[in-house]
């Protein structure tokens, strides 16, 4: 008789998230403290059992920061407490390279950061940020690391794989969404998203969940091949 050690195959070996939109009324991810207790009760149905919210930081729609953040924070760990939820939850943000954010690094604001000082940032998904190279070394001056968000979803760089070299040569780490993997978002961002797991570029996995749609997607992500390929990269999430 055999006995399989295996998880089951919907719950993910990776007990750590840095992606997240969980925390209530912040921006496009949970609306209610329900919505953020049941997206959390499911993560950790998933295996979870440390999660970073990252609500956007965005100039023209979503003007976070630790004075709404935190106090969010805290309203969902007490809720969480309350259920006896078995999950570790802090917050940093998911910043937009825009002017409001080149505005924060020219005041040499703290940023809202996690683990080892990374800091999460995206920037547009159809054309380039023309604030990239500098937000890179201004964040890397300030003693941050930066940590590009889904640089497998920017539709400006599907045609240049190179760029994404240039990118890493600049010190950025790469921070692919799971749900990628099983061809939720598109084609094109699974193809890209194997490629750079093939050329091992990538050091965070995150579920980038604000909804219900993504914890029932990433079932699915987590059993495709490449998400095991993934798993067997030294992923930074082991050390959050
Ligand atoms: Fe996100």
């Amino acid at each position: 008789m055999f006995f399989s050690f295996r998880k089951k195959s919907s719950e993910t070996p990776l007990q750590q998230d840095m992606h997240s939109h969980v925390l209530p009324g912040l921006d496009d991810g949970a609306a209610t403290l329900d919505d953020s207790i049941r997206l959390i009760e499911k993560l950790a149905s998933l295996g979870f059992k440390k999660l970073i919210a990252t609500p956007h930081i965005m100039g023209d729609f979503f003007k976070n920061g630790p004075e709404n953040i935190i106090p969010k924070l805290e309203e969902v760990r007490l809720a969480m407490q309350a259920k006896q939820i078995p999950v570790q939850l802090e917050a940093a943000a998911e910043y937009y390279l825009d002017e409001w954010f080149m505005q924060r690094l020219h005041k040499n604001e703290k940023l809202m950061s996690f683990g080892n000082n990374y800091v999460l940032f995206e920037t547009s998904y159809i054309n380039p940020s023309v604030y990239l190279s500098e937000a890179i070394f201004q964040l890397r001056s300030m003693g941050y690391i930066p940590v590009l968000a889904h640089p497998e979803r920017y539709l400006y760089l599907h045609h240049s794989f190179s760029e994404y070299q240039k990118i890493k040569e600049q010190g950025v780490l790469f921070q692919l969404n799971t749900n990628s993997l099983s061809g939720y978002y598109n084609e094109g961002s699974k193809k890209i998203a194997e490629k750079l797991i093939q050329s091992k570029m990538i050091e965070f996995a995150g579920t980038d969940c604000h909804a219900d749609k993504h914890t029932h997607a990433l079932k699915k992500s987590i059993d495709t091949s490449y998400y095991h390929k993934l798993l067997d990269l030294p992923l930074l999430n082991h050390q959050l």
